[in-house]
């Protein structure tokens, strides 16, 4: 493992106990992220991207998920760490955007007041000291008269807005992570496409290291240098952004991959059903014998149901988990 990264995540296991059933969200997770770095983390709905991220951030319910393995904050280790010291790290280490800003927006209190708690909580600032923080934050996420939105209630705002304020909330005390779960996905396109530009110059102002989460892999592709795939609970596949979207070597990547709707091709194939991996996504409790894509896979043979294969090296840090991989590339 290198050195400088900034989060490690080793052999992350979350099971959730719902009644009898115990359900394997996220099985064995190793990720690193380097300090300044942009990891995308893809696949879909289902895969365990968002339980991934709040074991990172310690916001699963005690009650039902059980966390094992290891997160590593700036060599510090999350898991096991008493409420109190997480909290203060999460809104000053780390903070987290989500798809939908109302769920961490409370709608009784103006877009100031929360911005300025965030910042009076971690930074020891004055009132004035955090009005005066908060509204140079609001204008910097490109928000329009930012002494009218801070003093605005959320349902105010149009989604951008809220995202950007969102956004800002979650920078304030410039965290050295980031957590984006979907961050645009509720967004129109024009919208979105904002969003992620402003994203990308905070990133490289600030030097945030983000943790891109997404199902889509052009946002993907605009946002992060390096990549991991996700199936079932389980890293499936993990390279550089260049690397893995020129030579992807999974059969999951390459499905993912085809099935994107390019806006070039709409023309030309209007009719045409795009190609789309068949199937679902198992639940976590009803995984197949053996490799978990196997019913959805066509290059799946008997030797695949034999058992989960390794994650291995193909070179240069392209990791992936297929025996088949070489021989189909
Ligand atoms: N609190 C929970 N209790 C039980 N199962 C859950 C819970 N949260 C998520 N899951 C299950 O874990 C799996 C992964 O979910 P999630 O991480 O939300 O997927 P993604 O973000 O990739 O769409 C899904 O099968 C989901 O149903
Ligand atoms: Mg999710």
């Amino acid at each position: 493992m290198p050195d400088s990264a900034l989060l490690e995540i080793s052999n992350l296991h979350v099971t959730f106990a719902v009644g009898r059933r115990r359900i394997p969200a996220v099985q064995g997770v190793s990720l690193s992220l380097r300090s300044g770095g942009v990891l995308g983390l893809v696949g879909e709905s289902g895969c365990g991207k968002s339980v991934t991220s709040l074991a990172v951030m310690a916001l699963l319910e005690k009650d039902t998920a059980s966390v094992e393995g290891s997160v590593r904050l700036e060599e510090r280790e999350l898991i096991g760490l008493p409420y109190k010291e997480m909290n203060r790290l999460r809104g000053s280490r780390m903070s987290m955007v989500f798809q939908e800003p109302m769920t961490c927006l409370n709608p009784v209190l103006t877009i100031g007041q929360q911005i300025e708690e965030v910042l009076q909580v971690h930074q020891n600032l004055t009132k004035r000291g955090a009005r005066d923080l908060c509204v140079r934050m609001l204008a910097k996420v490109g928000l329009p008269d930012p002494e009218r939105v801070a003093k605005s209630y959320p349902h105010r705002l149009s989604g951008g807005q809220r995202q950007r304020a969102m956004i800002a909330s979650a920078l304030c005390c410039k965290p050295v992570l980031l957590i984006a779960d979907e961050p645009t996905t509720a967004l129109d396109v024009t919208v979105q496409s904002q969003v992620l530009a402003l994203l990308q110059e905070l990133q490289s102002e600030l030097g945030t290291a983000i943790l891109f989460i997404s199902h889509d892999l052009g946002v993907i592709a605009q946002m992060a240098d390096r990549v991991a795939v996700m199936y079932a609970g389980r890293v499936v596949e993990q390279g550089s952004t260049a690397e893995l979207y020129a030579n992807p070597l999974h059969p999951y990547t390459r499905g993912l991959l085809a099935s994107r709707t390019r806006l070039d091709d709409l023309g030309s194939s209007a009719g045409r059903r795009l190609p789309s991996i068949q199937g679902n996504v198992p639940s976590p409790d009803q995984l197949p014998e053996g490799c978990s894509f196997g019913p959805r896979c066509q290059y799946c043979d008997g030797r695949c149901q034999r058992g989960m294969p390794e994650l291995t090296d193909e070179g240069e840090g392209h990791l992936v988990r297929c025996i088949r991989a070489r021989e189909i590339a």
